[in-house]
């Protein structure tokens, strides 16, 4: 006859690892998704306002040194609302200082692959090797966007773009139509 005890330790056992090579259970990892698109969301929805308010004020002549000088501050006060931290990053640059890591430039790839095929995007979650939790969020560019970040001589302007080239020389981050990945919400949430 089976020993119960020994089956019910061997389950167990086999549970823990299982479990232990996830590191997330699907119930944290739903968790975490739900946190994260309600972050990103909300601290995009923060930064598109401050944008609208500056557009409407003073043009992209005025928009675009605003970001300059506040983009970070607004993410960072998002940020520690929310006891996390907030990045937003591309394949194509505009502020040096948003560059990804190798697993956001792996992520990135992996969103254009899917984008190439014509599949849907989704969020991903996963546990950092130091316990922290990674939530990666596509960020597709909708039209309002294509003032700053559109193709030269339709939607964005040639005067448009100077302006952004006088703060940002290095800018990669134009040439984007609607639809298009324009890159990416890393959010980094702390151990539990
Ligand atoms: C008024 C011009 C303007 C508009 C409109 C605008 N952006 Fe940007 N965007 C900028 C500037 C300037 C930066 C660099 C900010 C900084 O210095 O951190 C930037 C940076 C970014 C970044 C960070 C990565 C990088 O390249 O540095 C992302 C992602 C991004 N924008 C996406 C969008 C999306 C999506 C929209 C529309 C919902 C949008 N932007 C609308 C001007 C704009």
């Amino acid at each position: 006859m089976i020993n119960i005890k020994y089956l019910l330790t061997a389950m167990g056992i086999t549970l823990l690892v299982v479990s232990c090579q996830n590191g997330l259970s699907e119930a944290d990892k739903g968790e975490y998704l739900e946190r994260g698109k309600k972050i990103a969301a909300a601290t995009a929805e923060n930064m598109l306002a401050e944008v609208g308010k500056n557009m409407k004020e003073g043009g992209v002549a005025q928009a675009v040194p605003f970001c300059n000088i506040h983009a970070d501050g607004l993410t960072t006060e998002m940020a520690q609302q929310n006891g996390v931290s907030i990045k937003r990053t591309s394949h194509l640059l505009r502020n040096e200082k948003n560059v990804p890591t190798t697993r956001e430039q792996e992520i990135i790839a992996q969103f254009q692959k899917l984008q190439t095929e014509k599949q849907e995007l989704s969020p991903v979650v996963e546990q950092n090797e130091d316990g922290t939790v990674q939530f990666y969020m596509p960020i597709k560019l909708v039209q309002k966007c294509t003032v700053c970040h559109g193709v030269l001589g339709e939607s964005l302007t040639q005067a448009h773009d100077s302006i952004i080239k006088s703060i940002y020389p290095k800018d990669q981050a134009i040439g984007f139509r609607e639809g298009d990945l324009r890159g990416i919400w890393s959010i980094q949430f702390p151990k539990k």
